[in-house]
């Protein structure tokens, strides 16, 4: 029997109602396989320990996490704390720590969920965001100087190198390659954003000709947001900034149904560090405590995760579970439904319990 090593945080909202969901799931998963098991190390970091403490999570917390096979992890935020201190404190440390440079974001319609796009229905929309997930926008580089005076100024660098660049590129030609349709859809605003992003640009070009049975193509970033919308069918694999891959996956989460159910993997590719597996979706202030976060996001990125550890079985037997239960409309109210979180998830382990595949 494999054992693997997981490290469970919670953190806030929301996160805690649906990191039990997916650890109930996996629980499910994991005795209906047989073959492996996972344990499980709670941490209590986040929000609450920031008021008790003056942070997030301890000073040597990364430390913690390297002896992990992977980190299953909720939201961030509370509304008494301002989100550059939970997100800088907790979240973006563990993927820059770890250098999780490959955000990876599946979207698809499920069945059972309907989408806000008129005349779109599973397996219209299918596609996977790469978001690149160690620089750019988010990379931390900038300032503020002449705090509180009126000649203030504050800096936000965005931070593109060939080694990032090329590393994310590679990573989404070979996504892109290995689905059916061999499609990458490169976005970019280069021509308002005359160097690093004609960078990304050029080494598009060049990791391309490394992929001859990929076909790929250019979108400007505003455009996108258009054939998203317009014309969903014609993508498929997609890569882009850190800053416009999370904004246009918010997107992709929207016109899927609801963020509640847009999972996502940050992900060390080369595995010198544990990876990271994440709803999207944030701590949700509006619905904490009212038992009935979506937890479909949440066993998504789980099902992320048994693939990235190396089981792939399992992983496809959580999707189909998952599947399953939204084809029968047990389903939260983001999603049009009337369950709560705790009836979703038991209906998503008695259908791994049953399958007899
Ligand atoms: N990765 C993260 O930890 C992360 C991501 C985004 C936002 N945040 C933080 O979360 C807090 C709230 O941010 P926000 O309101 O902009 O985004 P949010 O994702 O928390 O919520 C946006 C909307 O989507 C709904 N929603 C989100 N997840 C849902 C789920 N599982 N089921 C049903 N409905 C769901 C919420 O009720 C809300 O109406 C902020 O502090 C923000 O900084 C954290």
């Amino acid at each position: 029997m494999k054992h693997y090593k997981i490290a469970a945080i919670p953190a806030d909202g929301i996160g805690p109602e649906v990191i039990a969901a997916g650890l109930q799931a996996l629980d499910a998963l994991a005795r209906r396989d047989g073959g492996f098991a996972l344990d499980v190390t709670q941490f209590d970091w986040g929000s609450e320990r920031y008021r008790q403490t003056g942070a997030m999570m301890p000073a040597d917390g990364t430390a913690q996490l390297r002896a992990f096979d992977a980190i299953f992890f909720g939201a961030v935020g509370a509304p008494d704390v301002p989100d550059h201190i939970t997100l800088w404190g907790l979240r973006l440390p563990i993927c820059q720590g770890f250098d999780q440079y490959a955000n990876v974001r599946p979207t698809r319609i499920l069945p059972g969920i309907v989408s806000p796009l008129a005349n779109i229905g599973p397996g219209d929309l299918d596609w996977v965001i790469v978001r690149e997930n160690s620089e750019g926008e988010y990379s931390g580089h900038g300032g503020r100087a002449h705090k509180g005076l009126p000649e203030e100024v504050g800096t936000e660098v965005a931070i593109f190198t060939r080694v990032g660049v090329t590393r994310i590129m590679r990573y989404a030609f070979q996504l892109a390659q290995s689905r059916p349709r061999k499609f990458l859809t490169v976005v970019t605003k280069s021509n308002a954003q005359r160097f690093g992003m004609v960078m990304w640009d050029e080494i598009a070009a060049e990791v391309a000709q490394d992929f001859p049975d990929v076909t790929w193509d250019k979108m400007l970033v505003d455009a996108m947001t258009v054939r998203m919308v317009k014309n969903p069918r014609s993508l498929d694999t997609i890569v882009a900034t850190n800053l416009h891959a999370d904004i246009l996956s918010d997107l992709a989460g929207a016109l899927a149904g609801s963020l509640g159910v847009a999972p996502t993997a940050n992900i060390d590719p080369e595995r010198r560090y544990p990876s990271m597996f994440e709803p999207i979706h944030g701590s949700a202030f509006d619905i904490t405590g009212k038992g009935i976060a979506n937890p479909v996001a949440t066993f998504w990125t789980a099902a992320q995760m048994l693939d990235h550890l190396g089981e792939p079985a399992a992983a496809q037997r959580m999707m189909r579970a998952v599947e399953k239960v939204c084809a029968e409309s047990v389903m939260t109210p983001d999603v049009g439904g009337t369950a709560t979180t705790q009836e979703v998830t038991d209906a998503v382990c008695e259908a791994i319990r049953a399958e007899n595949i």
